[in-house]
């Protein structure tokens, strides 16, 4: 198991990938730092921490960081994931109170870990990863293999018209995380579209009590009329332990930091950064995986 950090704002399909990690067995996860992205950073943390306790985890600490994005006013996403994050899925309240002050706890950990043996799965904006790299950049060296979830290539966006909802939120921070050299490796909509939970899907992780809260997760993220919905967040996960399920491109990449509705779309440009991108997925053995956990 590869001992990792997650980075996130949740947000059901976070919520859901917090509980593979976890169900899984395949992580060893030694924090949980949270930001404002799909809504305020009051409930992402505190869905953080209702996360844990329901997986009788709450001896992993929460962190809080980023409340707003670098330079811009913070967009939201709760017309998918509810004023609460969870579009009411009620979680057992949480028993840990979380700390603040996440981007020092990022450094101060990664300093006293081995170099290069922490990884750090990014769900969210990526400002907390920025203002690392920013102000201790000795430390953001020292991370093995920061995947994030964000961006796309190819498939339209769901912020701007080829912009993805992480990017956009906070276009500055992208532009840092890849000018800084951290080994990254990015998971846009074009992987993560094509992993997609139906309700048959759903009912079927509803196996043990982690599946349960998953499936109730998924559930109210189909709303009551979607056929489908994609697991962007989850296949953070799943390609940090099953490489293999997906095919990796490298890039480089710039970031438009405009202000309309280009901001955070990825560009291929000769002066941007080498960076590694998911581009293709095997869709059945990620959603079998991703199922395994459950059973
Ligand atoms: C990303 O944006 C958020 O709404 C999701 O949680 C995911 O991280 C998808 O564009
Ligand atoms: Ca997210």
């Amino acid at each position: 198991t590869r001992r990792v950090i997650i980075d996130t704002d949740p947000g059901l399909d976070d919520a859901v990938a917090i509980l593979f990690a976890l169900a899984s067995g395949l992580f060893d996860v030694i924090g949980v730092t949270t930001l404002a992205g799909n809504i305020g950073l009051e409930r992402t943390t505190a869905n953080a921490g209702a996360l844990l306790t329901a997986m009788g985890r709450s001896d992993i600490p929460v962190i809080s960081g980023a409340a707003t994005a670098m330079l811009r006013d913070n967009i939201d996403a709760s017309v998918i994931h509810g004023d609460d994050g969870l579009r009411g899925v009620t979680l057992p309240e949480a028993l840990m109170s979380p700390q603040s002050g996440a981007v020092d706890w990022l450094a101060r950990t990664l300093t006293d870990a081995p170099s290069g043996s922490i990884d750090i799965l990014a769900l969210g904006p990526l400002t907390n990863m920025a203002q690392l790299v920013t102000h201790h950049p000795a430390a953001a060296e020292r991370i093995g293999h920061l995947i994030v979830m964000g961006g796309t290539i190819h498939e339209p966006g769901n912020a701007g018209p080829m912009a993805e909802f992480n990017f956009a939120f906070d276009p500055e921070a992208v532009s840092t995380v890849l000018r800084s050299g951290i080994k990254t490796t990015i998971v846009p909509l074009d992987v993560t579209r094509r992993v997609r939970a139906d309700r048959p899907y759903v009912k079927a992780l509803r196996q043990t009590p982690a599946g349960d809260i998953a499936a109730n997760l998924i559930t109210a993220y189909l709303q009551d009329d979607r056929q489908s919905r994609p697991l962007h967040d989850p296949c953070v996960m799943l390609l940090a332990v099953a490489p293999g399920l997906f095919e990796v491109e490298r890039f480089c990449l710039g970031v438009d930091l405009a202000l309309d509705a280009d901001a955070g779309r990825l560009r291929l440009s000769e002066t941007g950064s080498p960076v590694n991108v998911a581009m293709r997925v095997d869709v059945e053995g990620a959603l079998a995986l991703l199922a395994s956990a459950f059973d």
